[in-house]
């Protein structure tokens, strides 16, 4: 399979890269230098000239926070990127997966949100991505995850990891979702890639878990003392962050569980998988 990823140097690209590469793939790995979703002439050059079966579009502006004050940054990356991504793997006549978020919903579900539940994004980063999953052709696949972990980049294993000789910590205890890790999610799109799945997929990792209790995992099974977090809320927040984040991220991956697809692993697994990678176990 000869295989385009866009955003190739971050925390997933990096791992579908190499996936893909281990798996015997053809792999056009794409940084925001090759392929600049910005730029329509940039996208079409990148993708149109290496004609590739498959583009995994893992680029986005994922600076959730910053997209609040510059929401056409966020629009034209997140969401008119994807047109140009899917215009441009038309003419090549390439299948699109194109990689979204939790933050397509508003959080407010009890239960954990399937494929087909309504989506309301409430920060401008969430509308970004919900308007580049609008702009995915219906042959095509959207892979929606959460809370993304893995060795390349910045996350909360690695900021927990960079906090671990503090005396105290607060982190939020009424914002539940999976934490998914990289080395998991890369096989998974992968297979999608593979037998070209349609339409819409939630991929997460099983389990779920609050921040603050996630924090208590990372801490416990890295050798560190978990009681030096404590639970708060996140109206305590202070400052508050500047874009709202659901409360609860928890994607139930139903279409996966239905269609018969090996679901990933418990994330407690992943998380110790991780840990051993970065040389982080007690
Ligand atoms: N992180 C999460 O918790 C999370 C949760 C749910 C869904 N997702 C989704 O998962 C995907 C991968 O996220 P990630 O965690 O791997 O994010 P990441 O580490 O921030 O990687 C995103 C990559 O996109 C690239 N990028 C930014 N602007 C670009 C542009 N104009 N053109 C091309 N590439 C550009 C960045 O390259 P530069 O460094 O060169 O800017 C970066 O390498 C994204 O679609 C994200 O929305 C992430």
């Amino acid at each position: 399979m000869r295989i385009l990823i866009t955003g190739a140097a971050g925390q997933l690209g990096s791992d579908l890269v190499r996936h893909c590469t281990e798996a015997g793939d053809d792999v056009i790995a794409c940084t925001s230098a090759q392929l600049d979703l910005g730029h329509r002439d940039s996208v079409a050059r990148a993708i149109t000239g290496a004609r590739p079966d498959v583009v995994v579009n893992a680029g986005a502006w994922t600076a959730v926070d910053a997209c609040e004050t510059d929401p056409d940054k966020a629009w034209r990356i997140n969401a008119l990127g994807v047109r140009w991504v899917t215009d441009a793997a038309r003419t090549a006549g390439a299948h699109v997966i194109q990689v979204s978020t939790d933050y397509v919903f508003d959080g407010t579900k009890p239960e954990p949100y399937v494929e087909w539940d309504p989506t309301n994004p409430t920060s401008a980063y969430g509308r970004s991505k919900l308007g580049g999953e609008k702009e995915v052709d219906p042959a095509h696949a959207i892979v929606r995850t959460a809370w993304v972990c893995g060795a390349h980049g910045s996350n909360m294993v690695k900021t927990v990891l960079g906090l671990a000789d503090r005396p105290e910590l607060a982190f939020v205890d009424d914002q539940r979702g999976s934490p998914t890790f990289t080395a998991d999610l890369a096989p998974a799109i992968r297979r999608l890639a593979v037998d070209r799945f349609p339409g819409t997929f939630h991929v997460t990792n099983q389990g779920e878990v609050s921040w603050f209790g996630f924090v208590q995992e990372i801490l416990g099974q890295a050798g560190h003392d978990p009681g030096i977090v404590r639970p708060i809320r996140t109206a305590d927040l202070d400052p508050p962050r500047p874009a709202p984040r659901p409360a609860n991220s928890v994607l139930d991956n139903a279409v996966f569980r239905l269609a018969g697809l090996p679901l990933l692993p418990h994330y407690r697994e992943s998380l110790d998988r991780l840990l051993q990678e970065l040389g982080a176990t007690s």
